[in-house]
């Protein structure tokens, strides 16, 4: 009915307003058209009048002419009539002539156009006409007709009008109902059909308008992620945790053997004054994996970095960990200093790194760099082998150091189902294009059975790098590409945080981490600091998020003395050039600014080169009142969703680069564009000065999706999704059945 009222409503009062206008108007028309009449009637009855009359002026016999109008005026319309002679006499009028004209008052108006008089017996018509006598004028005579049948008229015609906008409105109100009512029903019956899941094409097809088919997709896909999502978690469940993990692992993958391998390994064991520290790196892939290893005690594989890990594994080169409470093994692989310096160093980090970020910074490719990668990425497929329990295990493979591990993997043991997951961007297939050894790339990660990236982008680029460079069929409706007959799934997997962060338990209040950070770094109690929390590498916008904060200083002085940035900066692959030079050039930004503003004690930009522990670093996000994360390029950067995660007090603006790809999940926050210097600092201006409420309303609403897009979830979703391939045994069965699939073969030339 509301729905109705909609359209009616305005309908009706767009008549109103139109009958409103057009009854004035019939009335001037009516008016005008009777006058005409009686014009032409009053010059026909002059005319007919004119004899009679001349005869009887002649004889000179009033009482004859007062007998003679008395009875023509006998017809109704004729008011009254009346004779003005041309000499003396006086006017000759029946009893109804109207006592406001005479003879003087008329003689001025003498002339044969007619006029309306408004009189006690109503609007009178009155017109004159001379009467002529041998061809000389022997007076004039005058009529007056009734024309109270005028307004009649115009009553009747305004009922009318009336009667016929009230017909109108209720028929087309009606049509309009009728019609409002079938197109809801047909959008309605639709949609109860997308959700029943009932034959989706077809049915939708004859509801849904070609425009909104995609969005119908969009719908389906959206309400089969959320069904199968309920099917796999308790009911009683609204987030996903470990154990809806352990869940999958059990119910889904029956207990499965789930191996991850990565370069990075979650605990770095350091010898020290002879004694073994455990360290847990900067790194957002361990931050996301390690609580999904705990969940599905499993085996990582990665490359044992720290001078005391030898010394901390077993015969086989494990060791179980988390430490204080261990889940799952860690198993070490060890490099040598050529193999690290050209598989790590070298190919990963100065030829892929800068080439998927598009960061101003060249990539360096070198033959030697790229056998050592080789090398390596066998090196970890051996050692996959080794560790896995059964013919067909499921492996987790972490980011661009192993593009070629999968397919290894593959040829090692042919029924493994192998996801990959990419953490950093993959550029556009021009990018791509300028390393020499992009084919072979692209072959090794086409040996995964799952290959996920952060955002749809990432995977459309993926999509159209492998259309342009390689012979394969990209399917971009299944988001499947078909290569050397053997199906890749392309999928969106963004990754994320646990839920709720581990670091809270043991963390102090929000009120206690602010001063206790304050009182560490001797800031005043009241002062406001804003946070960056980083690697110490150039895609991450260290310069430009420093040059904001001297523009804050210079645009708004206010807050010189009463605000600090607290940038802490991980040492990060330093042996490379580049972040050699990179550092050089933050100390020496961050010494010219604290030189320019510095007073006294008061520093703008405290830089921390070092590295801190997760649960300092949680505390710190509590002290501050804005987290600045100023990617110039990032697959999705877990920092944000840390700074969210650790504000339980809802407190704390995040300032987020619309160039990392946590900015599609989490536009709550305050998005900049990095380079833009102006922008950022006005934003920072913002945080420090926006209401409570108003970062009350946006922290809930990124934690809310923090929350429920868990790392957990995340994993999950990659198994649910190779648990259903398995299931389906789509691997196996295409192995070498599909007739006619062309052979792998070498470049397209574009
Ligand atoms: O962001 C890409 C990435 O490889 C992450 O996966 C990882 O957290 C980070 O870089 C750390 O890099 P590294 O292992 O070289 O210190």
């Amino acid at each position: 009915m509301r729905l109705s009222l909609r359209f009616i409503l305005p309908l009706l009062i767009a008549l109103a307003a139109i009958a409103y206008g057009v009854v004035p108007m019939v009335d001037g028309l009516t008016l005008r058209w009777s006058t005409r009449d009686l014009d032409s009637r009053s010059s026909m009855i002059a005319t007919t009048l004119q004899d009679p009359l001349a005869e009887l002026i002649e004889k000179g016999n009033r009482e004859k002419i007062f007998l003679y109008f008395d009875k023509i005026t006998q017809d109704e319309r004729l008011f009254a009539l009346g004779y003005c002679p041309a000499g003396p006499g006086g006017l000759i009028a029946t009893r109804t002539f109207p006592a406001s004209l005479n003879c003087e008052s008329l003689a001025a108006g003498r002339h044969p156009q007619a006029k309306l008089l408004t009189s006690v017996s109503g609007l009178l018509h009155v017109s004159s006409k001379e009467v002529l006598i041998g061809g000389r004028s022997a007076g004039w005579l005058i009529l007056v007709h009734d024309m109270s049948f005028v307004q009649r008229r115009s009553e009747e015609t305004r009922r009318y009008v009336f009667y016929f906008f009230i017909g109108m409105g209720a028929i087309v109100s009606l049509i309009t109902v009728i019609i409002a009512q079938l197109s809801w029903r047909g959008w309605n019956h639709g949609m109860r059909a997308l959700l029943r899941g009932e034959g989706l094409v077809r049915p939708m097809e004859r509801f849904v308008q070609p425009e909104l088919r995609p969005l119908a997709r969009d719908l389906r896909t959206l309400i089969n992620e959320i069904e199968s999502e309920h099917r796999t978690r308790d009911v009683s469940m609204v987030t996903w945790t470990p154990d809806s993990l352990r869940r999958i692992l059990h119910e889904e993958l029956k207990g499965d053997d789930v191996i991850v391998v990565s370069n990075r390994e979650p605990y770095i064991h350091v010898s020290k004054d002879g004694r073994l520290e455990v360290h847990r790196p900067a790194s957002g892939l361990v931050t996301a994996l390690e609580p999904v290893m705990r969940a599905c005690s499993g085996v990582w594989i990665a490359h044992g970095s720290g001078s005391g890990d030898q010394e901390a594994v077993d015969a086989q080169d494990r060791v179980a960990v988390p430490p204080e409470n261990p889940a799952y093994q860690l198993r070490r692989v060890w490099l040598t200093k050529e193999e690290e310096a050209g598989y790590y160093y070298g190919f990963s980090n100065e030829g892929l790194w800068p080439l998927c970020h598009i960061a101003h910074v060249r990539p360096t490719f070198r033959t030697r760099d790229w056998e050592h990668y080789v090398a390596v990425n066998r090196k970890f497929a051996e050692v996959v082998k080794e560790e896995a329990k059964t013919d067909d295990p499921i492996v987790l493979v972490q980011d661009y150091h192993f593009a070629l591990l999968p397919r290894m993997i593959r040829e090692l043991l042919p029924r493994a189902t192998v996801i990959s997951f990419w953490h950093i961007p993959w550029p556009n297939s021009e990018a791509i294009s300028i390393c020499p050894w992009r084919m072979e790339l692209l072959d090794g990660m086409l040996g995964s059975s799952i290959l996920g990236f952060h955002t749809q982008s990432h995977c459309n680029n993926f999509l159209d790098t492998v259309d342009r460079l390689l012979e394969a069929r990209v399917d971009r409706e299944a988001l499947t590409v078909t290569y050397r007959r053997e199906p890749s799934s392309i999928h969106r997997y963004p990754i994320s945080i646990a839920w709720p962060p581990p670091e809270e338990i043991h963390c102090d209040p929000v009120p206690a981490c602010r001063a206790k950070i304050r009182r560490r770094y001797h800031l005043a109690e009241d002062q406001r600091v804003g946070i960056g929390v980083d690697r110490l590498d150039y895609t991450k916008g260290i310069l430009e998020r420093f040059k904001a904060v001297e523009r804050l200083l210079e645009a708004e002085p206010s807050w010189i003395g009463r605000f600090t940035f607290l940038q802490i900066a991980a040492p990060s692959r330093s042996s490379i050039e580049q972040y050699q030079d990179f550092e050089l050039r933050v100390r020496a930004l961050e010494g010219r600014i604290n030189a320019r503003f510095g007073k006294g004690d008061w520093l703008p930009i405290l830089l921390k080169i070092e590295h801190y522990e997760p649960e300092a670093v949680h505390e710190h996000y509590r002290a501050a009142e804005f987290c600045y994360v100023s990617s110039l390029h990032d697959g999705m950067n877990l920092v944000a969703k840390e700074f969210v995660a650790s504000r339980n007090d809802e407190r704390g603006v995040l300032i987020l680069s619309q160039f990392a790809g946590a900015s599609r999940e989490l536009p709550e926050a305050l998005i900049v564009n990095p380079y833009d210097i102006d922008q950022c600092a006005a934003a920072m201006h913002l945080a420090l000065t926006m209401p409570q409420a108003e970062q009350r309303a946006r922290m809930r609403l990124m934690r809310g999706l923090i929350q429920e897009f868990n790392v957990y979830r995340w994993a999950g979703k990659m198994l649910l999704d190779a648990a259903h391939m398995r299931m389906r045994g789509r691997l196996t069965q295409y192995k070498g059945d599909i007739p006619g699939e062309a052979p792998p073969s070498g470049e397209v030339i574009p």
